[in-house]
């Protein structure tokens, strides 16, 4: 797919990701780009950002109600919607000792919320015959996010959701990829690297920390080609290959790494 004339939401929009997928989807000739946040007032400064094919919308990705609503007011507003992207996420950056109320986040961010969107905008491709689904994942879907437990299952769940969607529905025109960046450059990450987090820590000892700009890049050459994985870091390819060929040889070089870290 490319990008001009198509309509796309991007939930979790007002940040690093979402919004440079705002600016890029718009350049690259978008007829209409709705950019969706859990905070309103920074998806309306993107959208004003973007221009005038851009439109803001506030909402909570956990609340089907809110997600089922986007979906309907986007169709009444332009006809239809070609590309979905759920790329909302949260991090916890604890471990087992995580709350359950952060586990319950991280699970319906991160997972139920793909689920619901997918709810929502499906009806309307089966019945044009096509639609294109994006979703937001990370390389700790392939692999593992050091020091996130929570972040590294549902991430594992949201990589395994979309490689379902794409068996299910692809034969009824519906393509779905997922995007799974290792180190990108935004509040996410920001965050755990001002706090010292010692999964911050690996991912920017692990290869290079991309401008958000560059996931776009990746972004669009993977919806040209229709890839599922789609990996902005190429390496992480390989890690997920040597992780399938020797779990235990690929689990002992990251233990490695994280020794020489906490040294
Ligand atoms: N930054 C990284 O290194 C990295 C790496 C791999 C994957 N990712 C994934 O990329 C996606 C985008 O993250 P980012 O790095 O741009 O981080 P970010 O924190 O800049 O952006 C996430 C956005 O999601 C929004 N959001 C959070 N909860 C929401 C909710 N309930 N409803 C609606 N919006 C909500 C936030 O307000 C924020 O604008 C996430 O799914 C994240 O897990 C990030």
């Amino acid at each position: 797919m490319n990008l001009t004339d198509r309509v796309a939401v991007i939930t979790g929009g007002a940040g690093g990701i979402g919004a440079a997928l705002a600016h890029r989807f718009a350049a690259e000739g978008a007829a209409a780009v709705v950019v969706a946040d859990l905070d309103a007032d920074a998806a309306r400064a993107v959208a004003a950002a973007v221009g005038p094919v851009a439109h803001a919308a506030g909402l909570d990705v956990t609340v089907e109600e809110q997600v089922r609503a986007l979906v309907a007011d986007t169709e009444r507003r332009y006809g239809h919607i070609d590309l979905f992207c759920a790329n909302a996420g949260v991090a916890t950056a604890a471990g087992l000792d995580a709350a359950d109320a952060d586990w319950d986040r991280a699970w319906r961010v991160n997972v139920l919320a793909h689920v619901h969107s997918t709810r929502a905008v499906l009806p309307g491709m089966l019945a044009r015959g096509q639609g294109y689904l994006l979703h937001t994942c990370s390389a700790a879907g392939l692999l593992t996010a050091v020091g996130d437990a929570p972040y590294t299952a549902t991430k594992h769940a949201a990589v395994g959701l979309a490689e379902w969607l794409a068996v299910t529905y692809r034969d009824q025109g519906i393509r779905v990829s997922a995007l799974c960046p290792q180190g990108v450059d935004t509040p996410m990450l920001a965050e755990g690297l001002a706090t010292g987090h010692l999964g911050a820590r690996v991912i920017a000892a692990s290869g290079a920390v991309l401008h958000p700009d560059r996931v776009a890049d990746a972004v669009i050459a993977g919806l040209a080609e229709e890839r599922f994985l789609i990996l902005p870091h190429p390496e992480v390819a390989q890690h997920a290959l040597r992780r399938a060929e020797d779990p235990d040889g690929w689990q002992a070089g990251l233990r490695k790494l994280v020794r020489r870290l906490r040294a």
